[in-house]
């Protein structure tokens, strides 16, 4: 994301076999993808699609996706937690981008191994049941570092995302080893890979040719599923939609954020770019909403809980159900499901910090949201009533107050019905009510509505639900199943409002209310002629408040019996729906299962609680332990769940500490590092230095990088003045023969835009008289910090390209040559830590020597934890012990104290891997997840922490805290973490 055109606005073995079994029976639903347990006779599919929705198989399936960023979770164990999370909201896709910069070091150089394997990763959404939108860009935005270009492509020639020879082959070389993976996962050849993205809201300054030869090439590669791709918002206003024309996808789709970045006005923002329908772009393929708001990045640094606000469940009723039934959209992708932590150099510096939380539904830390109960409760309506896989609009019923208006429409096969009712004025917050003059397929009905604020509702009618006929209802449908030979659905509505359900039967049924109070009337109907003699036909009428949850049994009236549930908002969220089973209670279903009369669940509880498990069953295991169950007289098996364990979690003692920046020193040995001799440069901005001194054409480019120069003193010298780039929210320090001169802010992405500024990231630094002497060596030491890269959202390479390091350098009094030399990370391209990549590290003295490294030799360094830094570098280590209960699901952070520091950054290093930055400068984080996996929770653990100070500074304390605590949870084992060697 970036500042948009205007045009924006616009276990047991037991446990083990019931999960495998569980998995199985999410194959079979005609909903879920196949999974790679059964790839062994890898059955093939086939994706088609047409006006209305994409078909598998040739059976209509509604696409409810969100998107999943793997490489913002580096601990593969737990792409398996997030995925099932999703599919347990009712998702049934995901989405996921591949990012190039995360791949590749270096030109030709690939890693998909350990933290990076995306086959893996694929294997695992196939097996949490999940179709897969594959998203390879080759540019993906994302606000990952370079948009997820890799740096190295800087020095490539020829204009990015065009047909110039040098980002071609390029680009070609990234799929030509991305598309065989995503390939062999396809659906067609047994995997779950349905769709295939091609480039990324390629909108600006484009190219027709590359759009098509990116396609050729995934054909080239096997790639046989539809092509998509995600124009940005608005489509109608771009050149090209990509709907036809050289460089046409097959389904074009449609980004859409209506509620804007504004997390800091959270309360207020109510649709400022718009109202979020998804545009139409081509009669034979379906409306999908390629991207849709599901969160927010957080450009004023108000926190994510203020993106999640600002997308909340308000929002997402209003703004979701409005484009599903205005738009008529069958694919939907929500931007995120889940974002994640943008660890190491991974971020894009200007719009995004450390955390990639995006206020989604699932936190950072893996936590659900109420954003998660809203997705279920849609999701699991989406998914359960099939014939809103292929709707036209229709006449909305009339509404008898003109501040409640309708939307309708109908599946022209079954005849149901959908219509949507709100506000007529879009952001009305008041309390209104009308009656619907309702034609429905099974009569005409004076329907009673109320919308409470900016609530919406899709209501349905003449749906056959189940063996049921369900003629209307003012309260929602979340989902309905069949079980033991009965119906089981579940309805809600606004707490505390009118609620009426109305059913045909052909005589009068029986009506048990089990719960809650709920009034029946049965009216027989005139005779249908359409009928056979001597049938006849009536309405069962139920009426209600919705109040906490209502339970009704109705049995005879010519159908089999079906099992009403009548609840709340916060009622229906209860529910999970799994495999054959519909469960009440616990924090999370994961999966579940039933093999001769015992059903087999896997779930998540946070303390300890009732579980209510409708299906075929007479026994209950969950999680591998069989649970005390009674019947019900809802046919249900009511049992209780232990909760988790408490936990304690060590304090953080022992540190050791010590200063580095020796580079400062006049007599530092430089001699291995690069001299910065090069006079040419790819880069658009010509340097205003004798020599180059970008610090990617020397091959560092992530994290912090060195310079020093040398030059002949001549006594005279008053003033440095430097310009440097570092992104938005880096600095850089300077010193000279040892002594600290002082620090500026270094030029960013906007610097880069016409006309383009003249004097970037400039600093000004007086030379105290007499530090420079006449004949003699001087030594400027300067330490950059590279924050990421710009992205590539208007294909302009003056912004891409934008360098990285010293661009200008003067000294007043003295026209000496400067003789530079430059160091970043260790080997540069050439990587020295493979399993952590290229993203890890920066070229600060202790990152070159290992000092984030577990077992690095630091018995000799002070004792206690660095409580007052002076400006330069310093690090303090300690390490601890986890050993957290087995079989619970912790998420630890690690938590820095008091008011976020000013004057100074720290880097975060666990157990060698780098988990971000802290920092006033950098955003206003606090908190730093610590994923499992690469915390060990069964071991020691090693903590380095990097302050890089500009002033005289006192760190903030950190300690760590456990944000949350589940007994569940999916086996997690440890990263590979390499020590110091
Ligand atoms: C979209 C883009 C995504 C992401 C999002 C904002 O425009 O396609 O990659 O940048 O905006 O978070």
């Amino acid at each position: 994301m970036n500042v948009r055109p205007v045009r924006r606005l616009k276990v047991r073995l037991l446990a083990l076999l019931a999960a495998v079994t569980a998995t199985l029976a999410l194959a079979v639903s005609p909903l879920s993808p196949p999974t790679t347990a059964v790839a062994a006779a890898a059955p093939r599919h086939r994706v088609t699609y047409d006006h209305y929705s994409v078909s598998i198989d040739g059976q209509r399936v509604l696409l409810r996706s969100a998107e999943f960023h793997y490489f913002r979770l580096p601990s593969p164990d737990l792409w398996r937690d997030v995925l099932e999370k999703y599919r347990s909201a009712g998702f049934n896709t995901v989405s996921i981008y591949f990012d190039w910069a995360y791949h590749s070091p270096k030109a030709g150089e690939y890693d998909f191994t350990g933290v990076r394997d995306v086959d893996r990763l694929l294997t695992i959404a196939q097996q949490a049941g999940l179709y897969v939108i594959a998203r390879p860009g080759p540019y993906i935005n994302a606000e990952t570092t370079g948009g997820g270009f890799p740096a190295w492509l800087k020095n490539v020639p020829g204009r990015a995302r065009t047909s110039a020879p040098g980002y071609t082959a390029a680009y070609r070389d990234w799929l030509g080893h991305i598309d065989p993976i995503l390939a062999r996962h396809q659906i067609t050849r047994g995997g779950s890979v349905i769709l295939y993205n091609v480039e990324n809201e390629y909108a600006e300054a484009t190219d027709a040719a590359y759009m098509e030869d990116i396609q050729n090439k995934a054909r080239a590669d096997g790639i046989d599923v539809p092509t998509m791709t995600n124009d940005c918002c608005d489509a109608a206003s771009w050149t090209s939609t990509w709907a036809s024309g050289q460089g046409a996808v097959q389904i074009p789709g449609v980004d859409d954020y209506p509620q804007g970045f504004d997390c800091a006005n959270a309360d207020t923002s109510w649709g400022p770019w718009g109202a979020g329908l998804t545009e139409r772009l081509r009669e034979d393929a379906p409306v999908f909403a390629a991207e849709y708001q599901g969160g927010s990045i957080d450009q004023q640094n108000a926190g994510f809980d203020k993106c999640r606000e600002l997308t909340g469940p308000k929002y997402m009723k209003f703004f979701y159900k409005s484009n599903l039934i205005e738009s008529g959209a069958t694919a939907f992708n929500y931007y995120m499901g889940f974002g994640g932590t943008n660890w190491g150099w991974l971020a894009q510096p200007n719009d995004v910090y450390t955390s990639y939380d995006y206020g989604s539904a699932i936190t950072e830390n893996r936590l659900l949201s109420d954003k998660y109960d809203e997705f279920k409760r849609q999701n699991l309506f989406l998914a359960s009533v099939a014939p809103l896989t292929r709707t036209d609009p229709a006449t909305a019923p009339a509404s008898s107050n003109q501040a409640i208006e309708t939307v309708a429409r109908v599946n022209t096969g079954t005849r149901t019905q959908f219509v949507l009712v709100r506000h007529s004025d879009h952001a009305a917050t008041t309390d209104d009510s009308a009656t619907l003059d309702w034609t429905t397929p099974d009569g005409r009905y004076q329907v009673p509505v109320r919308v409470e604020g900016r609530d919406a509702k899709v209501l349905i009618a003449g749906y056959d639900l189940g063996g049921q006929r369900l003629v209307w209802s003012n309260s929602e449908l979340m989902t309905h199943t069949v079980s033991a030979g009965r119906d089981i659905a579940v309805l809600y509505g606004t707490d505390g409002t009118q609620g009426s359900t109305v059913l045909r039967y052909s005589s009068r049924p029986t009506v048990k209310v089990l719960q809650g109070s709920v009034k029946a009337s049965y009216s027989p109907r005139p005779i249908d002629p359409g009928l056979p003699p001597g049938s006849s036909s009536g309405d069962l009428r139920l009426d209600y408040t919705h109040s906490g949850l209502a339970r009704v049994l109705i049995s005879g009236g010519g159908r089999r019996p079906l099992l009403l549930l009548l609840g709340t908002d916060a009622e229906a969220a209860k529910f999970w729906q799994a495999g054959p089973l519909l469960v009440r209670g616990t924090s999370l279903v994961r999966s579940a299962t039933v093999r001769g009369q015992t059903a087999y669940v896997r779930a998540d509880t946070a303390k300890a609680e009732d579980v209510e498990v409708f299906g075929d069953a007479h026994r209950l295991v969950v999680n591998g332990s069989p649970v005390r169950t009674r019947p019900t007289a809802s046919g249900s098996l009511l049992g209780t769940l232990p909760g988790p364990e408490a936990v304690r979690l060590p304090a953080l003692t022992g540190w050791r500490s010590k200063a580095e920046s020796p580079e400062t020193r006049p007599a530092f040995d430089d001699s291995g590092w690069t001299a910065a001799t090069k006079t040419t440069t790819e880069s658009p901005l010509k340097p205003k230095t004798p020599t180059v001194l970008y610090a990617d054409d020397y091959g560092y480019h992530y994290g912090d990088v060195w310079y020093r120069g040398r030059f002949t003193g001549t006594g005279a010298e008053t003033k440095v003045s430097l310009n440097a780039f570092t992104g938005k929210r880096g600095s850089y320090l300077v010193w000279l023969n040892g002594r600290y001169l002082g620090s500026a802010a270094g030029g960013v992405e906007a610097d880069a835009d016409a006309p383009v500024n003249p004097a970037p990231g400039r600093g000004d630094f007086t030379i105290p008289a007499g530090l420079v002497k006449a004949g003699q060596q001087a030594v400027l030491s300067v330490l950059v910090e590279n924050q990421g890269h710009n992205d590539d959202w208007i294909a302009d390479d003056n912004r891409f390209k934008q360098p990285r390091g010293l661009y200008a350098v003067t000294v007043t009094g003295s026209d000496a040559p400067i003789s530079w030399r430059i160091q970043g990370a260790k080997g540069g391209e050439n990587l020295t830590d493979p399993t952590r990549g290229p993203l890890n590290n920066g070229g600060l003295y202790g990152e070159r020597a290992g000092w984030h490294l577990p077992a690095y030799p630091d018995g000799t360094w002070k004792t206690g934890a660095a409580t007052k830094v002076t400006p330069g570098v310093t690090w303090q280590r300690t390490s601890f012990r986890l050993d957290l209960p087995k079989g619970q699901d912790v998420p630890i952070a690690l938590r820095f104290g008091g008011p976020v520091g000013q004057g100074y950054r720290v880097q975060i290093f666990l157990n060698g891997w780098n988990l971000g930055q802290y920092g006033g400068d950098i955003g206003p984080q606090t908190d730093f997840t610590l994923p499992a996996g690469l915390l060990r929770q069964h071991g020691g653990n090693t903590l380095a922490l990097a302050i890089v100070a500009r002033a005289d500074a006192t760190p903030a304390p950190v300690s760590l805290v456990a944000l949350g605590n589940e007994r569940g949870g999916v086996p997690v084992s440890d990263v590979p973490s390499p020590s110091f060697r």
